[in-house]
């Protein structure tokens, strides 16, 4: 599967600015998921590092000149460097050191600088016993992700099983299957179902008038004919006139189209903004529905992996699905990420 990367590393930066002079539990929540997108998302850190003896006759390196290479590419990451630390006199431990930017890596003294890409470095400091953890940044907006917080970040990451989101056109999606936002005789139409008839070719006209219709909350299955996807799930979402039980049959949708897929052993699937057209569903609510039946059926089926992208087709409803998400991520349940507890504050006087 070929998708952009939405992320850079601003997701880190941003947070970590923001939270200057005001951290809580909630600023670290946010800085912490930053950290997780750029992860996967392929963003890379800059680290420090200390070449060896070996590693700079071989590069030819003058040690005398105030020269600071970057060896990317040039060294075995394995063999010819170390990784640079700070040593911190107060706990006596060491902390590797992070750049987001060269930016940031020029606000102190120069090193030579290995970049690294996230996914690569945080599963490895994480079985680092002797380190304390990553000093981002440490000449500007610095923030110290402990081990712990590492820990943290790769517990609740599972990059088989995940949203991700797509800005553009569903019918270009080199996925399992994508999701068809139908009417109840699967006649095709305009909108999101039009393009995928159109691409899908006229076999999918036969496959569909085969299916006898759908319901409204059903899903059905068919071959994804000349699509890159191998499957096309149809989906017919409600309309909405306002009576309350919309929200439910989107839920619907949203579900047995999931189940269907997993049913049918695909392991990526997009969706468009179902309803959210012709039926008329106000978009931010059929995003949060849509948000938390994926979040809640990933979390179900950890086990099983699947890639659930939502394919917006414009700017406009991939900012709703991204401010739903973060609002989201906001209520849920702060994990452990505070420092280390003085348990003696919590005992009790023997007298009270
Ligand atoms: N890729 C991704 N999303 C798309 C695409 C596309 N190529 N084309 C449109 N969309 C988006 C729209 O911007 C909208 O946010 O899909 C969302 C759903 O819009 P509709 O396609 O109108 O679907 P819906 O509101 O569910 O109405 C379904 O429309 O075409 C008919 O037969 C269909 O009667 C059914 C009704």
């Amino acid at each position: 599967m070929a998708f952009q990367p939405l992320y850079d590393i601003s997701v880190i930066e941003k947070p970590i600015k923001a939270a200057l002079g005001n951290e809580n539990t909630e600023t670290t929540i946010a800085i912490l998921e930053g950290i997780r997108l750029a992860m996967n998302n392929y963003c890379t850190f800059r680290m420090p590092i200390v070449l060896t003896d070996e590693a700079i006759e071989r590069l030819g390196l003058n040690e005398d000149t105030d020269e600071n290479p970057n060896p990317d590419e040039m060294v075995d990451p394995e063999h010819d460097f170390t990784l640079r630390t700070l040593h911190n006199d107060e706990t006596n431990k060491d902390w590797l050191v992070a750049f987001t930017s060269e930016e940031e890596s020029k606000k102190g003294p120069e090193s030579a600088i290995y970049t690294v890409p996230l996914f690569d470095i945080l599963p490895r400091v994480a079985g680092i016993d002797a380190v304390e953890g990553i000093v981002i940044n440490p000449w500007g907006t610095a923030f110290t992700l402990r081990r712990s917080m590492i820990e943290e970040i790769l517990r609740i990451n599972n990059p088989e099983s995940q949203i991700f989101f797509n800005l553009g056109d569903i019918t270009t999606l080199e996925c399992d299957a994508i999701v068809n936002a139908a009417n109840e005789r699967l006649t095709g139409g305009g909108g999101v179902d039009g393009a995928i008839h159109q691409v899908a070719g006229k076999r999918l006209n036969k496959a569909c008038s085969e299916l006898g219709g759908c319901k409204t909350g059903e899903a059905k299955i068919t071959k994804g004919y000349d699509l890159k996807a191998r499957y096309i799930i149809h989906t017919v979402g409600p309309v909405y006139k306002g009576k309350g039980d919309e929200a439910s049959y989107l839920a619907e949708c949203y579900l047995n189209s999931l189940n269907l897929a997993m049913e049918h052993n695909i392991h990526s699937i997009a969706f468009p903004a179902i309803s959210t057209g012709a039926y008329k569903f106000p978009a931010e609510e059929a995003a949060s529905i849509a948000l938390d039946i994926a979040s809640q059926w990933l979390e179900l089926h950890s086990e099983y992996g699947m890639q659930v992208i939502f394919c917006c087709h414009d700017q406009d409803m991939l900012d709703i699905y991204q401010r739903v998400l973060s609002d989201m991520t906001k209520q849920m349940n702060p994990p452990d990420l505070q420092g280390p507890v003085d348990l003696a504050l919590q005992i009790p006087k023997a007298d009270e």
